[in-house]
């Protein structure tokens, strides 16, 4: 079954479709958009070897531009690199582009149609889970600096996100748990049903059963949907979202982006908010063990680093999570509901992060 799902922003209102067989449909889906001079497809080899054949079947002659999705090729280069194919296969304003592939896909294609020739319409058609219910639906796009992670970006909404459980098939096991530990973030900050439904039928996702694949990725991208769609910009609500963020980014940042998958490093950061809301009396024990509990049912994430106190408090610092110094930091106080504290220091994060350490 498909399910749409409305995103309504300041500057533009788009659906994310979720379902199996949204891929098999993907071309008319597109061109239902409207009039379009040409439409190029952007992914990765890796990506495009998995799910090419799906996909270029529905896009008979369209343009496939290859480029690399490793972390390290998400850099002004690449879209320059991008660009240029652009121009060459003809690609001007009234082109659309389609976005095939993981996070690094999406938010390349996305910032390289914010600036191509000043904007034109890209489509995303997420690959990994953490895609499907995060990165493709809410207009953030951007690249990294040597200095950074998404330092160079731009908010451009997507025309259509389409969302099909069936890429998931050849998903790397670990990319695959990293996207279930983000759909298990938007159930605590939003959702009790879907969490109830995560307790149940983890067995079942684990297993990638479609039906239950299928029900959960649509609950949690309609939360992210639901969210971004209160206020483009990253502003109080839409920072509810960066619940087991604070501490993941500097987990991942403090460890060099190779030791954790960013789902597992928010697996982490989530622990740490825990832990810190029991210490503030702000979440009752057992509320806590059930969700604690939960994460770790997923599986296993490589374990905690020993991380010099100074190296993640810099980490901790850099993040644009932190005002003036000081820390946003969103804390549970059941499932479901969960609210903005400032008086959350850097010390107690990394005292809490060394309390999970040694266990
Ligand atoms: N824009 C946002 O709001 C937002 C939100 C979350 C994450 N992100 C960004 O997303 C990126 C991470 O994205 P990700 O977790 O999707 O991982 P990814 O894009 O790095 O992909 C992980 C790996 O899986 C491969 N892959 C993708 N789809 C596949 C498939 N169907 N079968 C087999 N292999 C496949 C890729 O080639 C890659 O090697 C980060 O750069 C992060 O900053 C952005
Ligand atoms: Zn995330």
């Amino acid at each position: 079954m498909t399910r749409a799902i409305r995103v309504r922003t300041a500057s533009t209102d788009y659906r994310v479709l979720c379902g199996r067989g949204v891929a098999a449909r993907a071309g008319r889906l597109v061109r239902r958009l409207g009039p379009a001079t040409g439409i190029f497809i952007l992914t990765s080899p890796r990506v495009w070897r998995r799910c090419g054949r799906q996909l270029a079947r529905t896009f008979p002659g369209a343009p496939v531009i290859r480029f690399d999705d490793a972390e390290r090729a998400k850099r002004l280069a690449t879209v320059e690199h991008v660009c240029r194919r652009l121009v060459r296969a003809g690609a001007d304003r009234g082109a659309i582009l389609v976005a095939v592939g993981g996070g690094v896909v999406g938010d390349l294609a996305g910032f390289t149609a914010a600036s191509y020739l000043r904007g034109v319409r890209v489509v995303q058609v997420p690959t990994t889970l953490v895609a499907q219910v995060d990165a493709a639906i809410g207009g953030k796009t951007g690249v990294n600096l040597p200095e950074g992670k998404n330092l160079v970006g731009a908010f451009w909404q997507p025309a259509l996100v389409l969302a099909d459980p069936a890429l998931l098939g050849s998903l790397p096991e670990r990319d695959y748990r990293a996207g279930l530990y983000e759909i298990i973030k938007c159930a605590v900050i939003a959702d009790p049903a879907l969490f109830g439904f995560l307790d149940r039928r983890l067995d079942a996702l684990l297993r990638r059963d479609t039906g239950a694949l299928e029900w959960a990725t649509a609950r949690a991208a309609a939360v992210k949907a639901r969210i971004v769609s209160r206020d483009e910009r990253e502003a109080d609500r839409r920072r509810i979202l960066n619940f087991g963020h604070t501490a993941g980014h500097a987990l991942e940042a403090a460890t060099g982006y190779r030791r954790f998958r960013h789902g597992e490093a928010v697996a982490w950061g989530m622990l740490v908010a825990l832990a810190l809301a029991l210490r503030l009396g702000r979440i009752r024990g057992a509320e806590a063990a059930r969700i604690a509990e939960l994460i770790r049912r997923v599986g296993a994430v490589p374990r905690l680093p020993a991380i010099p106190r100074a190296r993640f408090l810099r980490a901790l610092a850099a993040d644009k999570k932190s005002r003036g110094g000081r820390l946003h930091f969103v804390l549970p106080r059941r499932v479901g509901a969960v609210e903005i504290r400032n008086d959350v220091t850097a010390a107690m994060v990394y005292d809490a992060l060394e309390a999970l350490r040694r266990g």
